[in-house]
C-alpha cells in the first residue's frame, strides 16, 4: 500500500516458476538438454502410485502394443498383395492378404480402444488418489507452514499441476511410447525390404533432427513463460479479489486495472510466440516428409522402370514414409507436455516431501484433564536463524483459571507468545509448560483438545450456523446449540432470522457483522468448552455498537478457564489477575493494573494517554487495527 505509484514487481507463482534465465551460448543450450536427464528418476516417484493398478497398467501396454505394430502392417501386407499376388495372378495369396489385413484392422481397433479406456481409467485414479495424498499431507503439515506459503499456490498444487500431470501419465508417456515403437518399427520396416531406398528417404533427416531439437528448446522456454505469465495473472487477480476492499477504499482501482492489462498483454505476447514457432516448425517437417516422398519415388520410380525393384516396394514406402514422419512431430510436441508434467511433478513432490507437524516425541503421554497453570520458563523464540529473536527469556507463570493480559506494541511478541503457548512452533530455548508438563513431552491432540484459541477474526465455514457451532462439539443438541448462544448473548439475533440455526452462513446465505461472527465463534469456544482460552486481539473488528454485548459474551467465556488475552481493551487489561508488558520480545513489567499504574513505569504511561485520549473502550494498544483505514473491520 506504499503510496509511491511505482508497478510492483511481477509475481510468480512459486519460486520455481521464475523466469527461466536467456540462453547464453552452447554450454547453456547444452544443459538445457540434460536438464531433462533426471525426468527418470523423477518419474520412478509415480511407481507407486500406480502400483495398486499394475494389472491394468500391463494390460494397458500390451493393448498399446499389439495397436502400434498393428498399425504398420497395412504397408508389408499391399506390397505383398502386388507383387505375390497381384503381379503373380494368385488369387489365393490375395485372399490370404485380405484376411490378414482385416485382422491387422480389428487389432488396431480392439487395441486402441481398450488401450484408451484403460489409460483414463488408471489416470483418473492415479489423480483421485494423488489429490487426497496431497490434502491430507496439507492438514498434517505445521501452522508455520502456512504463514509462508500463501493459499492460492496451494490450491494450484491440487487443481493444476495435479491436471498437469495428469496430462503426462496419461497423454505423454502413451504417445511417447507410441511414437518411439512407430519410429523404431517403421524404419526397421523400410530398411528390410529396401535399405538403399530407405537411406534415401533418410537424407532428410539430419536437417529435420536438427530442427527438432532446436525447436524443442525454443518451445520449451516458450512454453514455460506463456505457464509463468498465466500464473502471474491469476495471482495478481487473487489477490487484488482478497483485497478488493482496500483497492476500492484508497481508489486504486485503476492501477490495478493497468497492472492486469500489463500482465495480460505479457501472456498475449507469450502465447503468440508459441504460435510462431509451431507455424515455423510443423509445416517445415511436412515439407521434409514431402521431400523424402519426392527423393523415393523418383528414384525408386526408375528402379522399378529398370526392373531394379518392385511396384510393392515402392507402395510400401509410400504407404510408410508417413508413419515415419508424423511420429518425429508428435515426439517434439511432446516434450512441452513432458516438461510441464516434470515440472508439475517436482512441485508435487515438494510439497509432500515438506515436514509434516512437530512430531510427537515418541515416549509422548497424552496430556491428562488439565486444571491448567500455565507457565513459562526462560523461552526465547525465533522464527528462523537469520531473524531477530522474537522473544527473549520470557518467565511467566498462570494459575488455573487466572488471566493473564499481554499488552505491547505492534510487533512487541504477544501473538507469537500465544502461538507458543499453542504449540504451533517450540520455544529455541526454555520450556512452555502446562500443570507443569512440558509441551514437547505431550502429544499434541490431547494439548488442542483442552486449548481454545479466538482469533482477530474468526474463520466461519460455508454451512449453516448449527455447522458451524458443532465444529466445537460436533455432538451437541440443538437445544445445547440455543444455550451456548444465549448465554454468549446471540440468541437474539439468530432467532430472528428466517432459517435460525438452519440459517446458511456466506455467499449464497446471510451476511454477518463483524460483532455477529465473533459472537458465534465466542460460542462455538464455549460449547468446545476448552481448559485453556487463548483471545488473540478477539475483539478487535468489532464494531462500537455490539461492543457492550461483546463485552459480556467475552465475560462469560473467560469465566472459569485460564486466560491469555491479547487485550484490545482497556476493560479487559483493567480485569485481568496479571498484566504482562512486553517490548520488543521481553516482559519488562509484570503485575496487576494498580499495581502497575502504582509503580509508574511503562504501563502506567500507556494508561496514562488512553486515559488522555478519552479512550472507554477500545485502546490502540494493538496499533495497527485501530487506526488503519480498513473499512473491513
Ligand atoms: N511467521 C513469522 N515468521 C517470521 N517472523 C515473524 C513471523 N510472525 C511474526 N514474526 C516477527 O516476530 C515479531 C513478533 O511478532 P508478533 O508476535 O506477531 O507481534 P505482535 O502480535 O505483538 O504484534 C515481529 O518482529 C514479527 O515481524
Ligand atoms: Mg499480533
Amino acid at each position: 500500500m506504499s503510496g509511491d505509484g511505482s508497478p510492483p514487481p511481477p509475481r510468480y507463482v512459486s519460486e520455481s516458476d521464475a523466469p527461466a534465465p536467456p540462453l547464453r551460448g552452447r554450454a547453456e543450450v547444452r544443459r538445457r538438454l540434460q536438464s531433462t536427464r533426471g525426468g527418470g528418476r523423477k518419474l520412478r516417484r509415480l511407481g507407486p502410485l500406480l502400483r495398486p493398478y499394475r494389472g491394468r497398467v500391463i494390460a494397458m501396454f500390451a493393448a498399446l502394443v499389439a495397436a502400434t505394430l498393428a498399425a504398420l502392417a497395412p504397408g508389408p501386407l499391399v506390397k505383398h498383395a502386388i507383387d505375390d499376388g497381384i503381379q503373380q495372378g494368385d488369387a489365393r495369396v490375395l485372399t490370404i492378404i485380405v484376411g490378414l489385413f482385416i485382422v491387422s484392422a480389428l487389432l488396431v481397433w480392439a487395441g486402441t480402444a481398450l488401450q484408451t479406456y484403460l489409460v483414463s481409467w488408471v489416470g483418473q485414479r492415479v489423480l483421485q488418489d494423488l489429490r487426497i495424498q496431497i490434502f491430507a499431507h496439507l492438514q498434517r503439515l505445521p501452522v508455520s507452514f502456512y504463514e509462508r506459503k500463501r493459499t492460492g499456490v496451494l490450491i494450484s498444487r491440487l487443481t493444476n499441476d495435479v491436471q498437469a500431470l495428469d496430462t503426462l501419465v496419461s497423454d505423454a508417456v502413451v504417445t511417447l511410447f507410441q511414437a518411439g515403437l512407430t519410429l523404431i518399427g517403421a524404419s526397421a520396416i523400410l530398411f528390410f525390404y529396401d535399405a538403399q531406398l530407405a537411406l534415401l528417404a533418410f537424407a532428410v533427416l539430419p536437417v529435420v533432427v536438427i530442427g527438432s531439437v532446436l525447436f524443442r528448446i525454443a518451445a520449451a522456454d516458450a512454453y514455460k513463460r506463456t505457464r509463468e505469465t498465466i500464473g502471474a495473472l491469476s495471482a495478481e487477480l487473487q489477490e487484488t479479489l482478497s483485497g478488493v476492499r482496500v483497492v476500492r477504499a484508497f481508489g486504486r482501482e485503476d492501477r490495478h486495472l493497468e497492472r492486469f492489462a500489463e500482465l495480460n498483454e505479457e501472456n498475449r505476447a507469450a502465447n503468440m510466440f508459441t504460435v510462431h514457432l509451431n507455424a515455423a516448425y510443423f509445416p517445415a517437417v511436412e515439407f521434409a516428409s514431402a521431400v523424402a516422398t519426392l527423393l523415393v519415388l523418383s528414384v525408386g520410380g526408375v528402379q522399378v522402370i529398370q526392373g531394379e525393384t518392385t511396384i510393392g516396394v515402392l507402395v510400401l514406402f509410400m504407404a510408410t514414409l508417413g508413419s515415419f514422419f508424423d511420429p518425429i512431430q508428435q515426439l517434439s510436441q511432446l516434450y512441452t507436455t513432458y516438461q510441464s508434467g516434470l515440472a508439475a511433478l517436482d512441485k508435487i513432490f515438494e510439497l509432500l516431501d515438506e515436514p509434516v507437524d512437530l512430531t510427537d516425541a515418541k515416549d509422548a503421554i497424552d496430556l491428562p484433564h488439565v486444571e491448567g497453570r500455565l507457565s513459562l520458563d526462560g523461552v526465547s523464540f525465533r522464527y528462523s536463524p537469520q531473524t531477530p529473536w522474537a522473544l527473549r527469556d520470557v518467565s511467566v507463570n498462570v494459575e488455573a483459571g487466572q488471566t493473564l493480559a499481554l499488552v505491547g506494541a505492534t510487533g512487541a511478541g504477544k501473538s507469537t507468545l500465544a502461538k507458543l503457548l499453542a504449540r504451533f512452533y517450540d520455544p529455541t530455548e526454555g520450556t512452555v509448560r502446562i500443570d507443569g508438563h512440558d509441551l514437547r513431552d505431550v502429544h499434541q491432540q490431547s494439548l488442542r483438545r483442552q486449548l481454545g484459541i479466538v482469533p482477530q477474526e474468526p474463520f466461519l465455514f460455508s454451512g449453516t450456523i448449527a455447522d458451524n457451532l458443532r465444529f466445537g462439539r460436533p455432538d451437541a443438541t440443538d437445544e445445547e446449540l440455543m444455550a451456548a448462544l444465549s448465554a454468549i448473548g446471540a440468541a437474539e439475533f439468530v432467532s430472528a432470522l428466517e432459517d435460525g440455526l438452519d440459517a446458511e452462513i456466506g455467499e449464497r446465505g446471510v451476511q454477518l457483522s463483524g460483532g455477529q461472527r465473533q459472537l458465534l465463534a465466542f460460542a462455538r469456544m464455549l460449547l468446545a468448552d476448552p481448559r485453556l482460552l487463548i483471545l488473540d486481539e478477539a475483539t478487535a473488528a468489532v464494531d462500537p455498537r455490539s461492543e457492550r454485548l461483546i463485552e459480556q459474551a467475552l465475560h462469560t467465556l473467560m469465566a472459569g478457564r485460564t486466560v491469555v488475552v491479547i487485550a484490545h481493551r482497556l476493560s479487559t487489561i483493567r480485569g485481568a489477575d496479571q498484566i504482562a508488558v512486553l517490548e520488543g520480545g521481553a516482559v519488562t513489567e509484570v503485575g496487576t493494573h494498580a499495581s502497575l499504574v502504582a509503580a509508574g513505569g511503562r504501563y502506567a504511561d500507556l494508561d496514562a494517554s488512553w486515559r488522555s485520549q478519552g479512550v472507554a473502550g477500545a485502546a490502540g494498544v494493538g496499533a495497527g487495527t485501530g487506526a488503519t483505514k480498513d473499512p473491513a473491520s
